[in-house]
């Protein structure tokens, strides 16, 4: 098939895109798509073109492979301007995503019809750039200032009615897409064509509007550049000619799809479209997953019950007895009504959602699940027994999943009759938003059960990294050494406010004293201390003199920081200056950007011990783990990606 064919329905010509996988504007398409507007420019039969894509999507957008490379004729813009001064209408039919160029496109054609479940966006700052064809100039142009600025500042695509209502799509059609656009397009033949978007007016807002969208972008960004830019593209449209705009608007592409903001989000989005295929998987079949028990009805197996619901799946709930039943499905339903809340789901949603899970003590109600989750309390006898009775109770080929943090999995397993059906399955809280799966294989998981595993994680639309046997698996041993590097700059005398602050302009929502405050000190000293009982040589940490003080975090009403009353705001603590006063020497200051990198180049250094032992497989996958479990500024890549450019970046 080639990548651009010409069909004729009557007077009516049907220009189908055939790219796969997802009809992405290489050069070849770009020039195909070119040549179709002459060649049908230059045909007397043809009054209208309908614009439509095969497979499984519209254009979604430029070749994100080309973006390395320099910029190759036609170039979309020029093809965009093409179409929209053809002779005849185009028609963009659109299914499945139109996003970035796609959308572009779209809005060079005189008019755009959509399927309902059709998408359309301005995903590019996603990508670290703006659109480069005509995204935020054509946009305030159809759909007003107010929509464009939040389609391209944000990147996120709405839907096909959704975009009905703004403009920007002119109909939301029903059964098939290609007859319904060729009817569309008879039909339009019929009354006075519309003007291109270029030609059309735009309301042009008042600066008020203008300054407070910057301030609100800058506070979300935390640094990333390309939302701010996006914003001073569309305000650009509506204050300056169609001409200038689109100058305005490439020059500012071009210099970002250059800049390193860009390759850390190109390098991301690449790695998060490997993980949950691994080449070394190829060819193995996953079980099949349709119903899924889970242990442990507390913060984690209700969040996972919750996660499970949300892909489809019906639940058993197994809780220690009816009370706590009762108290595990109660904080199931908190988390959908939470959603119903955000506006996340409605009222019959949530309702659908809690009406396909059941809650039990007896774990007879496990017969005939394909996979079960054990979320129990962190303590090995407790797992072991639990994982003891699953072995009865389950059928032989049902998949056995603990989510442990720290144990050793190795040592859950022991005993059970058939280990090649077990591994662990690390979820993040919570664990029905975050994205990151810990998938942690024993030497004897069958590779069956690894892809049921990266299969469930496609399934609940998870970002799955697989990682060897180690304390803390790869993310939380990061975490620990990172840690320990905050607390090594705070022994030198860098204030603690400091190092929290350095890592907020490096891109973290919060620094890793102020986290550590919200989360509790008390979960990590416990596991300190256990390693001390068992005999470990453990070293004592400031955050163990902190607990030991009965400074927990914020619900003692104080941690690293004082709180006031009902407060969340941290305020600098003088009984923590005097607690951790003998072990700290010397009063350094370092500038917050030399903060930032050493913390960086801790992580960066576990990771590559990490690598070297075989803990994680990939870099990318230690920096989809940082990016997608321990908010690590997306934009930056993560601290392998960093590797050896640390300080240069900023
Ligand atoms: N360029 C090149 N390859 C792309 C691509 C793109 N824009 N979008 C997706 N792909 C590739 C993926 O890498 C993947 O390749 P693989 O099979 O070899 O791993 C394959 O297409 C399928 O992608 P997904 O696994 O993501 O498929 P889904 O069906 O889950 O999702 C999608 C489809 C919603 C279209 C999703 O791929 C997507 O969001 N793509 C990115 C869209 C985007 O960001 N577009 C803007 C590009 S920038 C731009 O257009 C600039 C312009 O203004 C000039
Ligand atoms: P939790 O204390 O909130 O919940 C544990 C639940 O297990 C309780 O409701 C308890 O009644 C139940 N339970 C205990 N023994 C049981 C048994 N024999 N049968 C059935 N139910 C039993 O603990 P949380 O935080 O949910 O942690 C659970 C597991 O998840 C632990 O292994 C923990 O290390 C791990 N984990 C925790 C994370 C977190 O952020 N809290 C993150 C990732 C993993």
């Amino acid at each position: 098939m080639p990548i651009v064919s010409i069909a004729r329905e009557g007077d009516i010509a049907v220009v189908t895109i055939d790219n796969p996988p997802v009809n992405a504007l290489s050069q070849a398409l770009r020039q195909a798509l070119l040549e179709a507007a002459e060649t049908l420019d230059a045909d007397p039969d043809v009054r209208a073109a309908v614009l439509l894509c095969a497979g499984r999507t519209f254009i979604a957008g430029a070749d994100v492979t080309e973006f390395g490379k320099p910029p190759q004729p036609p170039h979309l813009p020029d093809v965009i301007a093409r179409i929209e001064a053809a002779a005849k209408p185009w028609v963009a039919a659109i299914h499945g995503s139109a996003l970035g160029g796609g959308l572009e496109v779209a809005l060079g054609c005189r008019f755009r019809v959509a399927v309902a479940d059709a998408s359309v966006g301005l995903p590019e700052v996603t990508l670290g750039i703006v659109p480069g064809a005509g995204g935020t100039v054509r946009t305030p142009r159809l759909a007003g200032a107010v929509a464009a600025v939040e389609l391209a500042t944000t990147g996120k695509p709405v839907r096909a009615p959704k975009a009905r209502d703004i403009g920007l799509v002119d109909a939301v059609v029903r059964g098939d897409l290609r007859a319904a656009a060729i009817a569309f397009a008879r039909e339009a033949l019929g009354k006075p064509l519309p003007g291109p978007a270029s030609r059309r007016a735009v309301e042009v807002p008042d600066p008020a509007f203008w300054t407070g969208q910057e301030a609100a972008i800058a506070k979300r960004a935390r640094g990333e550049i390309a939302p701010l830019k996006a914003l001073a593209c569309v305000r650009h449209a509506v204050e300056a000619p169609f001409d200038d705009a689109m100058v305005f608007e490439r020059e500012t592409f071009l210099a970002l799809r250059g800049s390193a903001q860009a390759a850390a989000l190109r390098y991301v989005f690449f790695a998060e479209r490997a993980a949950p295929r691994p080449a070394h998987l190829a060819g193995v079949a996953p079980l099949p997953v349709r119903r899924a028990g889970v242990i442990g009805g507390g913060t984690m197996g209700a969040g996972i019950a919750a996660a499970l619901r949300d892909a489809g799946l019906p639940v058993t709930l197994i809780e220690r007895d009816e009370e706590a039943v009762a108290r595990g499905l109660a904080t199931v339903g908190a988390i959908f009504e939470g959603a119903v809340k955000r506006g996340r789901l409605t009222d019959a949603q949530a309702a659908d959602r809690m009406a396909g899970i059941s809650g039990t003590a007896d774990h007879a109600a496990l017969a005939d699940v394909d996979l079960v989750i054990e979320a129990v309390f962190e303590e090995i006898g407790v797992k072991r027994a639990v994982f003891a009775q699953l072995a009865t109770t389950c059928r032989p080929d049902a998949v056995l999943a603990t989510n442990t943090s720290y144990l050793d999995p190795r040592a859950i397993a022991v005993g059970l009759p058939n280990p090649g059906r077990f591994i662990g399955l690390h979820f993040f809280s919570p664990a029905n938003i975050m994205k990151l799966l810990e998938i942690v294989p024993v030497p004897e998981t069958a590779p069956e059960t690894l892809a049921t595993g990266f299969a469930l994680a496609r399934s609940l639309g998870k970002v799955p990294v697989q990682a060897g046997i180690c304390e803390g698996f790869i993310g939380n041993r990061i975490l620990k050494r990172y840690r320990a590097g905050a607390e090594a700059l705070v022994r030198r005398g860098v204030a603690i406010a400091a190092i929290d602050a350095a890592m907020r302009d490096f891109g973290f929502a919060m620094g890793p004293f102020e986290a550590q405050d919200l989360g509790g000190l008390d979960i990590a000293f416990l596991q300190r201390e256990g390693a001390r009982a068992a005999g470990r040589d453990t070293p004592e940490t400031l955050g163990d003199i902190l607990v030991r003080a009965g400074r927990k975090g914020q619900k003692t009403g104080g941690g690293w920081y004082d709180y006031a009353p009902g407060e969340r705001k941290p305020l600098p603590s003088v009984t923590v200056a005097e607690l951790i006063a003998p072990a700290v020497a010397g009063g350094e200051t370092l500038p917050r950007a030399a903060i930032a990198d050493y913390l960086v180049a801790e992580m960066a250094a576990e990771g590559a011990a990490i690598l070297a032992e075989g803990i994680a497989r990939r870099p990318e996958d230690i920096d989809l783990v940082e990016i997608h479990g321990y908010g690590f500024p997306r934009w930056r890549g993560g601290p392998m990606h960093l590797r050896g450019a640390v300080g240069t970046q900023r």
